[in-house]
């Protein structure tokens, strides 16, 4: 039997919700992962110091006490966002990052930023404090194709946010593109990016070929196959700037298989399992400590975990299928074929 033992691992992408969805999800969420960077995209946004300690209270009471496990917050950057909260938030440990969501660009983006001439006074903060900016890196302007966004958005807003301010921490989220792996590269100093499990997996094939599957729709959106395989070769490539974030986002199943089913693939559960057999495949097993436990708790100036994981391999498994509780239903991600490794708990 194969067996690995790794630091336990970072989740530096995570959203966990609120009410019941937040009490079904975030054991799960939590089981594998000592840490995680949680999205602040609830309805209405967590946007104060405020919100967020009461929100990270609301989170550590949905945690069974045995489980150690530390949410790290995040605010949502809006138009009226006042830097000296912020300041507070930073000094007083509350919050790690702030996000920054285009307005309109995904799930609850509404209240997101329209005018980036108006977040200079916030982003001085960050640089100062050297707290990161997170960045859905997504143009939402309905007239840009849904595929080129992410690109567009990286030539436009960041490359004026990044030339304004350099020595900015910048994490584009959720790369998904050849585009973004070459920028945090070339900008590898204060720039670091957020790869997901499934977009190591997925091509936009995978959504859209013989019959739409929402549970494999996310945003930004999976993109052609060669894109897919610059990110695997990035996230195996024992680059410091890139790391794990699952960018995990539960939703109601009723929510996913619908007429207009909305964006977010829930894949706390398997990212683990998944992420063994990928780095497995790739030859690279010895680079995934690095990769989920290393480079970004390094990048956000955290201290690394003191617990382990074990991971063994067993015979091929079908992933768990779904959560649920008497309300809620999630779907886990299913990675289109059997895993092959396993978390000892
Ligand atoms: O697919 C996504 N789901 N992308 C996001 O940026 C937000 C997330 C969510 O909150 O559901
Ligand atoms: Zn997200």
């Amino acid at each position: 039997m194969r067996e690995v033992v790794i630091r336990k691992p970072d989740d530096f992408h995570l959203h966990l919700r609120d009410g019941d969805l937040l009490k079904l999800v975030a054991p799960v969420a939590a089981k594998h992962f000592a840490r995680a960077l949680v999205m602040p995209n609830l309805d209405p946004p967590v946007v104060t110091m405020a919100d967020a300690l009461n929100y990270r209270e609301r989170i550590l009471q949905s945690l069974p006490g045995m489980l150690s496990f530390t949410p790290l917050m995040t605010l949502y950057l809006t138009d009226n966002t006042d830097a000296g909260d912020v300041e507070r938030a930073i000094e007083e440990n509350v919050i790690r990052a702030v996000k920054l969501y285009p307005a309109g660009a995904t799930t609850n983006a509404r209240h997101g930023v329209t005018d980036y001439t108006g977040i200079g006074d916030v982003l001085r903060v960050l640089s100062g404090a050297g707290t990161p900016l997170c960045v859905h890196g997504e143009d939402p302007d309905p007239r840009t194709d849904i595929f080129d966004r992410e690109g567009v958005f990286i030539t436009g807003p960041l490359q004026r946010i990044r030339d304004a301010h350099p020595d900015l921490k910048i994490v584009l989220e959720h790369i998904t593109t050849r585009e973004a792996v070459a920028y945090v590269r070339a900008h590898r100093t204060r720039t670091a990016a957020t790869i997901t499990a499934h977009h190591l997996v997925l091509n936009r094939n995978d959504i859209l070929a013989g019959g739409i599957r929402p549970h494999n729709y996310c945003l930004p959106v999976a993109k052609r196959e060669e894109h897919r395989q610059t990110l695997m070769a990035a996230a195996v490539s024992g680059d410091a700037c890139f790391f794990l974030g699952t960018d995990s986002a539960p939703h109601d199943r009723i929510r996913k298989e619908s007429s207009c089913g909305c964006a977010g693939i829930f894949t706390s559960p398997v990212t683990m399992p998944l992420l063994a057999g990928l780095f497995e495949d790739a030859g690279a097993l010895d680079r995934l400590e690095a990769f989920v436990a290393g480079f970004g708790s390094e990048f956000y100036g955290l201290e690394p975990n003191s617990g382990t994981i074990r991971l063994h391999k067993t015979g091929p498994y079908q992933p768990p299928g779904l959560i649920r509780d008497q309300v809620h239903t999630v779907v886990v991600f299913d990675p289109g074929h059997p895993l092959t490794w396993q978390v000892e708990t």
